[in-house]
């Protein structure tokens, strides 16, 4: 039996990397966004109830799969759901799951480069003295290649490659490379978080100007934290709860099996994937709705804010806020809120290059280089279409196939795997294996009924959606 010669180099060192995993864009720029569209309020149940039934079993079985197949020296997706349960199907989805990385990867890594320049505009000042739409303008002349106002010609491509080739880099130096950036991003990213979210919730009316006297920062709060139960029977909100749910966990791709490929058998997954997804939680609705909305309400209204939500605002109002905090201030605030993008985005995208790595591997022998250069050239082939056509929605194209339909047709597939062919029984002595805590014995349940019934459903419901 051959075994994995990598592992992570600390516990500390993987549920960081693992929480990075997570902690994403997502967090930031989709999960305010989601909740102000689907009610405010009237988000937060569904969105709780999808964290607990679907999205910690999932944890669990990915995590437990991934440490399963490593045992045997598999590093990717498909062999490890291969190890599980042979068959050539199974194979399959796998491979479907690297190419969600890679689509996935094409756009995020987009948005990523964005918050690498904007850091770098906030340290150069050149949002100071600018209106709001002069701010906004500045973020539509930098997606739009054919006429660049920015100071910086192709300025969006320049960005795109050099974040590429910074993942590359780090990619190819391995986990070890990985787990670096999580110890020294993670922390900086919470500690930012936290500094803004004061400013956030301290706005209160403080921040209400001459054009929008009412504008109030707590009015944005008391919007996403007045929980509404009338929302519990409305499909669509459901809907996007488990969306956000999948997106925000990166769980239905593939992910979190290759991380997890890297812990030792004998190591502990339960407390591990609670820790991990317990601290997504907090950076997501703690911290992720304690910036942009309240201060965007606290300055232009709440009104405004449910009439523009979209995830341009974190580039294309942010930066005119800050700078109502004089220019010291605002530099800081923008070097921190885009540092912290990049922080939350830079841990997500090198997870989405190990599943394709890991396949190289497994399927070629190919080493860290090739693995990681193979991976950075497919990413900016793919990507480059969204970088040259943003404009013509090819964006949201790829949000909506790579970043919502397909991760939960994978996870549909992978808990059928896991809780009745590979078994319940196997399977609930996978994840209890080595555990440093007590699992309920609910999720056993849950896993088995409730899990593949609700992920049915959302399956099936969200299909009406595709044809349209
Ligand atoms: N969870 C990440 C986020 O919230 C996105 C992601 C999806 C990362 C899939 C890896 C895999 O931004």
């Amino acid at each position: 039996m051959a075994t994995t010669t990598e592992s992570w180099g600390s516990r500390v060192g993987l549920i960081l990397a693992m929480a990075g995993n997570a902690v994403g864009l997502g967090n930031f720029l989709r999960f305010p966004v989601q909740a102000v569209q689907n009610g405010g309020g009237a988000f937060i149940i569904p969105y709780l109830i999808c964290f607990l039934l679907m999205g910690i079993p999932l944890l669990f079985i990915e995590w437990s799969s991934g440490r399963y197949g490593g045992k045997f020296g598999n590093h990717s997706t498909p062999y490890i759901l291969d190890s599980m349960v042979k068959g050539r199907l199974l194979k399959y989805i796998g491979v479907f799951g690297i190419f969600t990385n890679l689509a996935i990867v094409a756009y995020y890594a987009y948005i990523e480069s964005w918050t690498i320049s904007y850091v770098y505009h906030s340290l150069m000042g050149t949002f100071q003295g600018m209106s709001q739409g002069e701010v906004a303008g500045f973020f539509n002349s930098y997606v739009d290649l054919s006429h660049t106002t920015t100071g910086i010609p192709y300025e969006a491509v320049i960005f795109y490659v050099l974040c590429l080739a910074f993942n590359t880099f780090i990619l190819s130096k391995g986990l070890k490379g990985v787990e670096k950036v999580a110890k020294i991003g993670m922390p900086l990213l919470i500690l930012f978080g936290v500094l803004l979210a004061i400013k956030g919730y301290t706005l209160g009316t403080s921040g209400a100007s001459e054009l929008f006297p009412d504008a109030n920062a707590v009015d944005g709060l008391n919007f996403l934290w007045t929980p509404q139960f009338s929302s519990l029977a409305d499909p669509k909100v459901w809907l996007a709860a488990a969306g956000q749910i999948f997106f925000t966990l990166s769980v239905g791709m593939g992910t979190i099996h290759c991380y997890a490929a890297y812990v030792k058998p004998k190591d502990d997954i339960a407390l591990n994937a609670v820790s991990a997804g317990f601290m997504n939680g907090f950076v997501e609705v703690v911290l992720g709705s304690a910036i942009v909305i309240p201060i965007a309400a606290g300055y232009l209204g709440l009104d405004w804010v449910i009439n523009n939500a979209g995830f341009g605002m974190a580039f294309q109002t942010m930066p005119y806020l800050f700078e109502q905090w004089g220019p010291a201030l605002a530099m800081v605030a923008g070097v921190m809120w885009f540092g912290l993008l990049f922080f939350a985005g830079i841990t997500s995208s090198l997870a989405m290059g190990t599943p394709w790595m890991g396949f190289m591997r497994d399927e070629f022998g190919w080493n860290r280089t090739k693995g990681a250069w193979s991976f950075g050239g497919l990413a900016l082939l793919l990507g480059l279409p969204t970088v040259f056509f943003y404009n013509q929605g090819v964006f949201d194209d790829y949000d909506f196939w790579a970043g919502t339909v397909s991760l939960v047709t994978f996870a549909f597939f992978e808990v059928i795997l896991f809780a009745w062919i590979f078994g319940m029984d196997k399977g609930w002595k996978e994840i209890n294996h080595g555990s440093d805590i007590r699992i309920p014995m609910g999720y056993r349940f849950i896993i088995k009924y409730i899990t593949p019934l609700l992920l049915g459903w959302v399956f099936f419901s969200s299909i009406p959606n595709i044809v349209d």
